[in-house]
């Protein structure tokens, strides 16, 4: 048990992260029921199907779980509409995790809701704001996360960096975490747990365009990289994502519509550049699209169910935990 799992109710100190296109309600429940921390995201969510998303997650699990909202794609005000609509629908123990600082407004919504406020960010100074807003945890983001970033440092040295000025906080990494021993050693250099997004990507109940996940699986770390190409809706923030045959060329094509999006029978048109992530409901030139990976990417193997994503990752983690079988021996001659 970390501080981060006793804080938040897990049985597992690993926060699934809130991904846009990605991240629905199958998703989140199925990580949740397993005992890790799943998260809806809202992303440019409406308030009202925002708040029936919540419904449907509080219907399928009794266990904690996360709603991410992201203010700098929503700005204060959509994050405080967002917020508004789905904290009443939120049950006890369930918490809300920021994609960079909220403002006070959005905090103190949180806070006053009676929700454990999570918010990652990716500079000490970051961390130290969050903190005097009341978060209850930080998750640190680190150069090697998947998706938009939030800083310049890679992951061990955000952490060491924070958990200097902080050592009581919890601190939770983000960036570099697929496996159990990952996990492991991320609480071995100080942290109390870790968010993973990439890792869930594949997963069945993703709602990940299919050819998203198939290229997840098969990439490693170097077929990522760091770019600001994909910007349309979401400006000035570089972003991991995988090569394409947009991000191999220098020159810029017209912001032509190369997909389209259904959201609740709607059809929405994308843009080249555009910041969404291909999901499920998307058909067109998916390869041409954003997406977001991390470089942990070449330890996520086959798509499986979440449950047993989870189920591996706590085993692993167990067994890093767990002294070697010679050294459990010794200790019990000790004993007698
Ligand atoms: C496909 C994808 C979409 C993401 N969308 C969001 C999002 O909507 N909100 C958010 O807080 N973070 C988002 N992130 C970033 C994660 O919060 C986190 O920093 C990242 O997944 C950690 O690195 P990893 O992917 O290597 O595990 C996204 C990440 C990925 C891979």
């Amino acid at each position: 048990m970390t501080r981060l799992a006793a804080r938040l109710g897990l049985e597992l100190p690993l926060l699934q992260a809130g991904m846009g296109a990605v991240a629905g309600p199958g998703l989140c429940a199925e990580v949740s029921r397993a005992g890790a921390g799943g998260t809806l995201a809202l992303y440019r969510e409406a308030p009202g199907r925002a708040a029936r998303l919540v419904r449907e997650v509080a219907a399928a699990t009794g266990r904690p779980f996360g709603v991410n909202v992201v203010p700098e794609v929503t700005g204060p005000a959509g994050c405080l509409d967002q917020l508004r609509a789905v904290l009443p629908e939120l049950p006890r123990g369930c918490f809300v995790t920021s994609f960079g600082l909220p403002d006070t407004d959005a905090a103190r919504a949180v806070r006053a809701a009676g929700h454990p406020l999570v918010v990652q960010v990716g500079t000490p100074a970051d961390a130290d704001t969050a903190l005097g807003r009341g978060a209850a945890v930080l998750v640190l983001q680190g150069t090697e996360a998947g998706g938009h970033l939030l800083g310049r440092l890679p992951v061990d040295l955000l952490l060491a960096a924070v958990r200097a000025r902080h050592p009581q906080a919890v601190l939770a990494v983000a960036g570099g975490i697929a496996t159990g021993k990952d996990l492991a050693e991320a609480v071995a250099r100080g942290a109390d747990g870790a968010m993973a997004g990439t890792l869930f990507v594949p997963a069945a109940e993703s709602a990940a365009h299919p050819k998203f996940k198939r290229r997840v699986v098969e990439a490693v770390a170097d077929d990522t990289l760091i770019t600001s190409l994909f910007d349309i809706g979401w400006p000035n923030r570089p972003h991991r994502v995988l090569r394409n045959p947009l991000t191999g060329t220098s020159e810029r094509a017209p912001a032509t519509f190369l997909a389209t999006t259904r959201v609740d029978g709607r059809a929405y048109p994308v843009p080249r550049y555009s910041a969404a992530a291909p999901s499920e409901a998307t058909t067109g030139r998916i390869e041409e699209m954003a997406m977001y990976c991390g470089r942990s990417c070449t330890r996520v193997t086959a798509p499986h169910p979440a449950a047993v994503t989870v189920a591996r990752v706590r085993l692993e983690y167990e067994r890093a935990h767990r002294p070697p079988r010679g050294s459990r021996q010794l200790h019990r001659i000790q004993e007698r």
